[in-house]
């Protein structure tokens, strides 16, 4: 996109633009990249790229902020979409009947695992956490809710109590019926789950735990314990979801279906904020009495109901998942290569698809790692529950031109860290 004199972007002055966040926004955020050494204030973006606001510096996204831009910034075919939608449409009233959430929904339905044919449809992934809880609780009348140590759903009230300790700390008492396990830990899981248990929570791959892949058959112990024992399986697909992995939904890798599962990010196919709650239609009965039991003002804006769909058509196309696949295979060969060129620091890929952590021996590594990439052009941040990995998420619609030239960029990364650590 030019900057023409109309522009949004680009009106002010980098320094202009920093000043005016630390004084209005968060000086916190500004300390913290001046301290990290990374002078970077997104402006134009486009596809991979982020360009900073001031000069030519230019970065490939390999954040992504956690699949919000897994078709790329500023996808032409999702911004048409809402161009059009803008046309006709606005928020809608989310009291009423709704075309567009009624479609939405259907599609919902027909995509995701198994039976999973209801949705409620919320802005943000916290809140859908939110709800997921929410409706555990009131279809089985129990309250204790397990989720992972390090874990992260979301800074929203029942979200935030199911996430890691640190989140949690600062703010006083949470809802209780809370209870943190270690991820992957089928023999822990076994003691904890009871009949007083409305649910388990996990991200099928915890990412801000640093991509962390579980055992081929934890989810499906995990669900035939919940079975069991009358508890819910809630699936976190908020990063996982729309063909991050090279599947759909990451689940699927492990042919198992979840009572309820969580959508966010990517559905907005960056442009237009909505998440989606899909659960067994048997847990609907919970909004049976008092249908407005719960309430999102903004869930589902019918404006942007058509762009989550248009997002559902791209990535759940074969082709596309083939091609996700395929890059996955391309870094997986190229790391091979990084790993006996970087064995002081790099112990390996974590990776399903281009879902991707670079485990690295030691905690001071993803930071030195994360200013390193920045250097030679790529924004990878690490994992803020385990900081030796860096978490590799680039857009879903890279090229092998590209992938090849990121895998370059990542070796120049850590030649970089290996030269402060002076190895
Ligand atoms: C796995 C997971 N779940 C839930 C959330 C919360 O989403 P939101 O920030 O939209 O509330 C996030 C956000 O990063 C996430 O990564």
């Amino acid at each position: 996109m030019e900057t023409t004199q109309s522009s949004l972007v680009a009106t002010r002055s980098k320094e202009e633009t920093v000043d005016l966040f630390a004084r209005y926004v968060s000086s916190g955020k500004v300390g913290f990249f001046k301290s990290a050494g990374i002078d970077f204030v997104p402006g134009k973006r486009e596809e991979t790229y982020l360009f900073d606001l001031a000069g030519e510096k230019r970065v490939i996204d390999c954040h992504c902020n956690g699949g919000v831009f897994n078709l790329g910034h500023r996808n032409p075919d999702v911004i048409n979409v809402l161009i059009q939608s803008l046309q006709e449409l606005d928020i809608g009233n989310h009291h009423l009947i709704s075309e567009q959430r009624a479609t939405l929904a259907s599609e919902l339905a027909r995509l995701t695992p198994g039976d999973l044919s209801y949705t409620v449809f919320g802005v943000g992934g916290g809140e859908a956490i939110d709800l997921a809880i929410k409706v555990a609780r009131g279809y089985t009348g129990r309250d204790k809710v397990i989720s992972a140590r390090g874990g992260y759903h979301g800074h929203t009230g029942l979200a935030l109590a199911a996430g890691d300790e640190k989140y949690r700390a600062p703010f006083g008492s949470m809802a209780p019926g809370f209870l943190q396990v270690p991820f992957n830990d089928i023999n822990v899981l076994e003691r904890v789950v009871d009949d007083d248990t409305a649910a388990i929570l996990f991200e099928t791959i915890p990412a801000t735990y640093g991509i962390v892949l579980p055992d081929q058959d934890f989810f499906l112990k995990a669900r035939e314990l919940c079975d069991r024992r009358g508890a819910l399986m809630i699936m976190d697909e908020v990063q996982t979801g729309l063909g991050r992995t090279g599947r759909l939904w990451g689940i699927e890798h492990y042919n198992v279906v979840p009572d309820i599962m969580v959508i966010g990010k990517g559905l907005s196919g960056g442009i237009y904020p909505i998440t989606a709650t899909c659960f067994k239609e048997k847990l609907e009965v919970v909004f049976h009495k008092d249908p407005f039991i719960h309430i999102s003002t903004f869930g589902g804006a019918e404006v942007g109901c058509p762009v989550a769909l248009k997002v559902l058509g791209i990535s759940s196309n074969p082709a596309f998942l083939s091609h996700v696949q395929e890059m996955g295979a391309v870094f997986s060969s190229g790391f091979k290569g990084l790993q006996e060129k970087h064995p002081e620091i790099l112990v390996g890929l974590r990776q399903l698809g281009l879902m991707m952590g670079i485990e690295m021996t030691h905690d001071y590594c993803g930071p030195l790692f994360t200013k390193a990439a920045y250097e030679n052009g790529l924004l990878s941040v690490y994992a803020y529950n385990d900081p030796r990995v860096a978490q590799l998420l680039p857009p879903l619609i890279i090229d092998r031109p590209l992938a090849e030239e990121i895998l370059e960029r990542v070796d120049m990364a850590l030649t970089g860290v290996s030269k402060i650590l002076g190895q």
